[in-house]
């Protein structure tokens, strides 16, 4: 590695041209290398929930190698979904290892931005509404991915909750949400997980453009959390040289091809040649490059190489899969189903024989393969059961603004210009019309099957049209006419197994009394179908959680009933601290789910709470959890916060430590959490800074959000 002195000496000995060469894309994935002095270009690739397939240099074609196959993990909410940060470790050990075997420096992951509202397209990308419980995982997964020589990347900073407007909306938040709700994640992530990279939103915060807006990259990030990695805008996310040159942009990325004539091209250039600014506030953007590029052994020789598609790695992305099911309803047992009671099974739903890889927008994926829920049911069922499949709803992919124009090119440019109208390949009036049709005929086919069935499994839920960048959902129902399918499946037979595959919260309050069996299961990867068939055939044992609230209705949701979503030039944040269960807990709104819901095929008992003051305001915790059970399972323990008499506002209760804990039949275990002061803390936006409000705390022990098992009190001084 080289030592600073080398790389200020390095710097001393470039050109202007080339340092501007360094600080914006001369790719759509690339900035220059500079060759001359053995620096490399600095590569880069989306995303999440793997590697992305590889585009020409300066076009958005798929240039169709036959050799960028990769891994398609499951995507954020399906990670948090486990509540296991050893899963999001080898997640990221992956993304990392495949991301260097594919020859980047940069994989655009992980996304932490919080579930302000279900509705936003991109949920699935990130990690709930939790900042605890994403911070936890976030530095887990950065950790993992960088252990790789390759820097993550967290994206996007900040309060970028929304995809309407999601260019130029102007977020309203107080001081005390951000640094409560929307920053920790990052901060976790920058502080504890050490993570090299950062890209600024597309949206504005306080009125300035998140990707150069001083008080996020400068002051929060460089000053107060001591960043020393790369901020990179997202694509196209800039909008003026003097801000980014000045207000903590180190790297300018876009959509087009005009590389020259970036903000941080040509016109820097120009502009510091003309002496508007110092060099040396340009050298401060090149330090930090190269300060990564050193640190990931670019510079030296003796960086690790990667590889992808490893067949041990499939284990893990298999076990992540397995572990983010959850079990929502199960009356009567009807889960597990017994593979030998069952000679035909009829799968309905046609997520059952979807493949969801390639949706999504930049998360899309070009998998070496994806097991669907239908191939995982075949490949686990084998040769005695019959498996009749019907897809049951009328789905006609519309196709969106993402959607391939035709000539091969993906549509990513065309997504951040406001004047391009989506790419729908039929009018909402014509899909309705053909979905209508098509649907009436399914419907009475599958009554049909359902009659004589073993079995019903139903697998529907959303898709990549609805879980997708640069689009938020306009209502949280099923899409595709299920509601009604459903309705009349439950009908002829009560047993049926729902199973639903989003990545976001949806509405079932149409049929969700009805239902024996409700499983929920996310783009979970390329092992998701068969983790499915596993779960509902009892190979394994469902261990996963709700990483957010599911609410009734949309309309409950505290940003359209406290705040405003999806406002207009301007979205102001008027419910404040009160996000997902902060706020359906705090007003006594009822949920469909609660925040950290999840059943099990065995049953768990915790007890013994206890809870220790130390110095500095640590507090030892500590309890007993027992499988009572007769079947080997995992829960995962939950300890919220809340302050007995407050004297400001705040939530009822807040997530504040969490550890999944597995068990044998009979099996019981002591376990010890530690909180710090910082749980036990608020942000006062008077002093600027978290502070103790001395007194007494309830620590709760819970399943979930609204199931609390045992409380004990502390004194807080
Ligand atoms: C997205 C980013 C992504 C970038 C590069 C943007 O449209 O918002 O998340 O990393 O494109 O594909």
């Amino acid at each position: 590695m080289k030592t600073r002195e080398q790389l200020t000496d390095l710097i001393s000995q470039m050109t202007l041209q080339e340092k501007i060469d360094m600080v914006h894309g001369n790719e759509l994935f690339a900035t220059k290398a500079v060759e001359r002095l053995g620096i490399p270009a600095f590569r880069s690739s989306d995303g999440p929930r793997g590697v992305r397939k590889e585009f020409e240099k300066d076009t958005w074609k798929d240039i169709g190698l036959t050799f960028d196959y990769t891994s398609y993990l499951p995507c954020n909410t399906a990670l948090a979904a486990t509540w296991n940060r050893e899963l999001a470790r080898s997640t990221g050990q992956i993304l990392g290892k495949e991301a260097r075997g594919r020859g980047k420096d940069m994989i655009l992951a992980p996304g932490i931005n919080i579930m302000r509202t279900p509705l936003c397209g991109r949920s699935f990308e990130y990690m709930g509404e939790d900042p605890h419980l994403a911070g936890e995982l976030a530095v887990e997964l950065v950790q993992g991915i960088e252990e790789y020589d390759v820097s993550s990347c967290l994206k996007h900073f900040a309060a970028n909750n929304q995809e309407v407007r999601r260019l130029d909306v102007d977020v309203e938040v107080s001081e005390r949400a951000l640094r409560e709700i929307y920053f920790p994640a990052f901060e976790a992530a920058v502080t504890r997980g050490k993570a090299k990279g950062v890209m600024g939103a597309y949206n504005k915060l306080r009125g300035t453009h998140c990707c150069h807006n001083e008080y996020l990259l400068k002051q929060v990030l460089r000053d107060e959390w001591g960043f020393e990695g790369i901020v990179v805008s997202d694509w196209g996310g800039v909008h003026s040289t003097k801000e980014a040159m000045e207000n903590g942009l180190d790297m300018e990325m876009s959509v087009t091809n005009n590389f020259d004539e970036y903000y941080m091209a040509n016109p820097l250039k120009e502009a510091i040649e003309k002496g508007e600014y110092p060099i040396e506030l340009l050298d401060e953007k090149i330090m930090h490059i190269l300060t990564v590029m050193n640190e990931l052994h670019m510079l030296d020789g003796e960086r690790k190489s990667g590889s992808y598609n490893d067949i041990e790695d499939k284990q893990a992305l298999r076990r992540t899969a397995e572990e983010s099911i959850v079990l929502l309803k199960n009356e009567e047992s009807i889960l597990p189903l017994d593979a030998k009671k069952i000679k035909r099974l009829l799968v309905v739903g046609e997520n059952a024989n979807r493949r969801q890889a390639p949706g999504g927008g930049s998360a899309e994926i070009k998998a070496l393969y994806e097991i669907t829920p239908l191939l995982g049911l075949h490949m686990l069922l084998g040769g005695n059961t019959e498996i009749t499949y019907h897809p049951g709803y009328y789905n006609m992919d519309i196709g969106n603004i993402w959607a391939n124009t035709g000539d091969g090119e993906n549509g990513q440019a065309d997504s951040i210009d406001a004047s391009v109208e989506p790419k729908k390949k039929t009018t909402p009036e014509e899909k309705k019309a053909l979905e209508e049709k098509m649907n009436a005929k399914y419907l009475a086919e599958v009554l049909e099957e359902a009659k004589t069935a073993d079995a019903v499994i139903y697998v529907g839920g959303l898709t990549h049209d609805y879980d997708t960048e640069g689009q938020d959902r306009a209502d949280m129902k099923l899409p595709y006419g299920q509601d009604k399918l459903i309705c009349e499946l439950l009908h002829v037979r009560p047993d049926t197994v729902v199973t639903l595959l989003a990545g976001s919260p949806v509405d079932m309050s149409a049929w969700l009394d009805k239902a024996q069996t409700v499983c929920l299961h996310w783009y979970a990867g390329m092992e998701g179908g068969y983790a499915l068939a596993e779960a509902l055939f009892g190979r394994i044992n469902p261990s996963g959680h709700l990483p957010e609230t599911f609410p009734i209705h949309e309309s409950d949701c505290p940003a359209v009933v406290l705040g405003e979503y999806p406002g207009g030039d301007k979205v102001r944040y008027g419910e404040d601290i009160f996000v997902g269960y902060r706020y359906y807990d705090t007003y006594e709104v009822k949920t469909a789910f609660p925040f950290g819901y999840g059943l099990s095929y065995t049953d768990f008992v915790m007890s013994g709470l206890q809870a220790v003051v130390s110095e500095a305001n640590r507090v030892q915790v500590s309890f007993c959890i027992s499988n009572v059970g007769d079947r080997a399972g995992a829960d995962v323990a939950q300890i919220y916060v809340s302050d007995k008499f407050p004297k400001v506002k705040k939530a009822s209760k807040e997530l504040k430590a969490f550890e999944k804990v597995y068990l044998e039949p009979g099996e019981t275990k002591k376990i010890t959490l530690q909180l710090d002061e910082r749980a036990f803390m608020y942000y006062d936006e008077k002093k600027g800074c978290f502070r103790v409000e001395p007194g007494t705390y309830s620590i709760l022990l819970a399943k979930s959000a609204e199931e609390i098992v045992d409380v004990a009190e502390v004194v807080i001084a």
